[in-house]
């Protein structure tokens, strides 16, 4: 196992403010990033934004802004939204700063160099929604599927890399377990993908229609492909134009785990390795892509009026327990349906009542029978449940089975809860203090495995066990 980790979000188009969809993946991001951290693994957390193309230049143009001002205003806005969240990056890429135009320009000189880019004329319908082409096939009555927009028709000369000699090779390393793809829906869809005949991948855009881009490298008239110019973020902001050593170390003798929605799967799982072969750069080693969801059975959308804000939630819950909310929801990997009227109902149960009521329950406990918590020892048979609660809890962890992971710590509490209303500590009987410190160590357990998801109030668990002054954890609502 290497010693290093880059762990990265996709960087979020700059056309929409935070929404769910964004705080999934990243939270996503963060808790595994946590967690590899809490366990003594280098880790570098990357996120950020993505500024470039024609749909974030029409909606500046739309709102009379000024393109790179209505970016650095979205951006600042994901990163302000990611400081509510706890989300704790450790860098926040943005495609127009320089030092990413560097790393493009040098991308494409290397691509040149070994003869991978060629010219051609190519005419297809492209939506500017998705920005991508889209085959007659993926249409539905005419239309973009995601953006029910018709798209447009272009014939324009542009570049392209040569991909197709890749196709069998990346194959082979999806198959092989090289190059990992979890869940296995994700990894056979992109087995399904390679199987499509794949064209080459086109990689420049006009200038006079897109206007807002990286000038691709030698030809004034050409600007470099939005995705193209997204995907290298991930090398660009560990030092790939000018910082030998640290891109060595964050990517060349890392273990690089690229969280993706399912959406992006195409441009991950095929042509982010096909450009990387093609420039003999080292392929990532996993993607971790989960499902959709939607908000009441609807698609969120402004239009609909039903997009979540994190910031929204957070004020009604909390941070922690937004953060818990979100990740409870359903597995990663699923699609789903959230369902806020339901997260009341969620906060209060598994919250109010069930963690944040065993922690007072079982201090205020302790307080009253002057138990000390120093050194908290355990019977070996509660020793044994908690061992193998941990056991469970980071093999899915480290699966990016969160929603499990969190279910192992919620069936621990409810193993708690039972204990303490059958064995009655408050009567102070002998066994009262035996019980007790079981309950205080199972406890102190608990806040270690929630510091990932929960990091407040993981603290403040283990602030009240060492005798700060004991407060509910969360406030019934
Ligand atoms: N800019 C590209 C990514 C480039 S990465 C090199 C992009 N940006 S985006 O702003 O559209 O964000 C897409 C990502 O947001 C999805 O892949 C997914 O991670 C997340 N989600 C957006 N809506 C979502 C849901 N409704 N549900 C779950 N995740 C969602 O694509």
């Amino acid at each position: 196992m290497s010693k290093n980790y880059l762990i990265t979000t996709p960087i979020y188009y700059v056309n929409d403010e935070p929404h769910l969809g964004h705080a999934f993946t990243t939270l996503c991001a963060d808790v595994y990033s946590r967690f590899l951290k809490n366990q003594k693994k280098k880790v570098f957390f990357l996120t950020g934004t993505d500024e470039h193309g024609m749909k974030i230049a029409e909606i500046a143009k739309e709102k009379g802004k000024d393109i790179k001002e209505f970016c650095d205003e979205i951006s600042e806005k994901f990163k302000k939204a990611w400081k509510e969240l706890l989300i704790e990056y450790d860098f926040f890429v943005r495609t127009t700063d320089k030092y990413h135009e560097l790393a493009v320009k040098k991308f494409i000189e290397i691509l040149k160099k070994k003869n991978q880019i060629y010219q051609k004329e190519y005419e297809g319908l492209y939506c500017v929604g998705c920005e991508k082409f889209l085959t007659e096939k993926e249409l539905k009555n005419g239309l973009c599927p995601d953006h029910k927009n018709k798209p447009l028709r272009l014939k324009e000369k542009n570049y392209f890399l040569k991909i197709k000699d890749k196709l069998p090779k990346i194959k082979s390393l999806i198959e092989t377990g090289k190059f990992k793809i979890f869940p296995e829906f994700a990894k056979k869809e992109a087995l399904g993908l390679l199987k499509q005949n794949l064209e080459d991948f086109s990689i420049s855009r006009d200038k006079e229609r897109v206007k807002w881009g990286i000038e691709f490298q030698g030809d004034k008239t050409q600007l470099v492909y939005v995705w193209f110019d997204a995907l290298i973020n991930y090398l660009s902001a560990i030092g790939f134009a000018k910082n030998k050593k640290k891109f060595k170390k964050w990517w060349e003798k890392s273990f690089v785990v690229h969280f993706i929605g399912k959406d992006i799967l195409k441009f991950h799982a095929i042509f982010w390795p096909a450009m990387l072969l093609s420039a003999k750069i080292k392929i990532p080693n996993q993607l971790a892509v989960h499902g959709f969801f939607t908000v009441d059975g609807q698609k969120m959308s402004k239009t609909l009026g039903n997009v979540i804000r994190p910031k929204e939630l957070i004020e009604k819950f909390g941070v922690d327990a937004t953060r818990y909310l979100i990740l409870s929801q359903f597995p990663f990997g699923e699609d789903g349906d959230i369902k806020i009227s339901k997260f009341t109902e969620k906060y209060n149960a598994d919250l109010a009542f069930g963690l944040g009521n065993l922690v007072l329950r079982v201090l205020n406990l302790a307080k009253k029978q002057n138990i000390r918590l120093e050194k908290i020892v355990a019977q070996k048979s509660i020793e044994n449940k908690v061992k193998k609660t941990k056991n469970n809890y980071q093999k899915f962890l480290l699966n990016f089975s969160f929603f499990e992971s969190l279910k192992e710590i919620w069936n621990l509490i409810h193993f708690c809860n039972q204990y303490i209303d059958k064995e009655k500590p408050w009567e102070k009987r002998e066994s009262s203090k035996k019980v007790i410190l079981n309950l205080a160590y199972c406890i102190k357990e608990i806040s270690e495995m929630l510091s990932p998801f929960c990091p407040q109030k993981s603290k403040e668990i283990q602030g009240q066990i060492q005798g700060k002054k004991l407060e509910p954890l969360f406030k019934k609502i």
